[in-house]
């Protein structure tokens, strides 16, 4: 599903993001992705998104090389991606179900189908009474299980999630985390980066540790810190 093959990222700065990482996370995987802030979590999933391109080795999603891919097949790979950031990224002058619809709308989604996939994500997230709502109404917790919603309603193989929870109270955190870990169960490959030890300690599923752009723990049934 998606295989990271030696591959570097330095930057136009000259700062080595990653280092031979090499990794193969299989479909239908729990992953979660640790490390102190600077360690490349974030440009790890910015190459698989094809946001950023290997400076060395190869991102395989799907098949497609990513860092290969031409431009004009970029949006094709995206659609299979379900994103979620720390920083919610909704439209604040759409309602709740507007957002969701927003990414359908921009993959030419029939229209007919439009309202009851936007309803069925809502649902799943438990915002749907909340649909004519405009985000600001929202506390944190409820406008990321809105993002949530956005990301899923496109049916995607893969949701990536930086740092979903980094905004969000104790409650609202684990909110969002079982539902992360309820859309894996549905069979969606799920790669969540994130400092909270509790969730990872709790949910015990793969850790994959990176340390100033390297691999160096990937576990399954792992805990936030090492074991010794
Ligand atoms: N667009 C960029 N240009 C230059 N350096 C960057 C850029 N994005 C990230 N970096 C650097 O790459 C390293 C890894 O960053 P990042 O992937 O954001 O780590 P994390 O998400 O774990 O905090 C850091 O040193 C960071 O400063
Ligand atoms: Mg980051």
């Amino acid at each position: 599903m998606i295989h990271f093959d030696g591959v570097g990222k330095r930057y136009p700065t000259g700062v080595a993001a990653l280092s031979q990482v090499t990794v193969r996370i299989d479909p239908g995987e729990f992953v979660f992705l640790v490390g102190p802030t600077g360690s490349g979590k974030s440009t790890f999933l910015k190459l698989i998104q094809a946001i950023e391109r290997p400076t060395t080795g190869r991102v395989v999603v799907d098949g497609d090389d990513v860092g290969a891919l031409p431009a004009a097949a970029v949006p094709r790979l995206r659609r299979r991606l379900g994103v979620v950031f720390q920083e919610f990224k909704l439209l604040p002058d759409r309602t709740v179900a507007d957002n969701v619809a927003f990414a359908l709308r921009v993959t030419g989604t029939d229209p007919v189908e439009i309202g009851p996939r936007v309803q069925w994500a809502l649902e799943t997230v438990g915002m749907a009474p909340r649909a004519d709502d405009l985000p600001a109404r929202l506390s944190g917790g409820e406008q990321q299980r809105v993002c949530l919603a956005r990301a899923i309603v496109t049916r995607p193989r893969v949701v990536l999630a930086d740092e979903p929870t980094g905004n969000l109270d104790p409650e609202a955190a684990w909110e969002i985390v079982q539902l992360l870990a309820r859309i894996n169960l549905r069979g969606t490959t799920v790669l969540v980066s994130t400092h909270n030890p509790t969730l990872v300690d709790i949910l015990r599923r793969r850790v994959i540790e990176l340390c100033a752009g390297r691999i160096v723990r990937d576990e399954a049934r792992g805990l936030y810190q090492a074991t010794r």
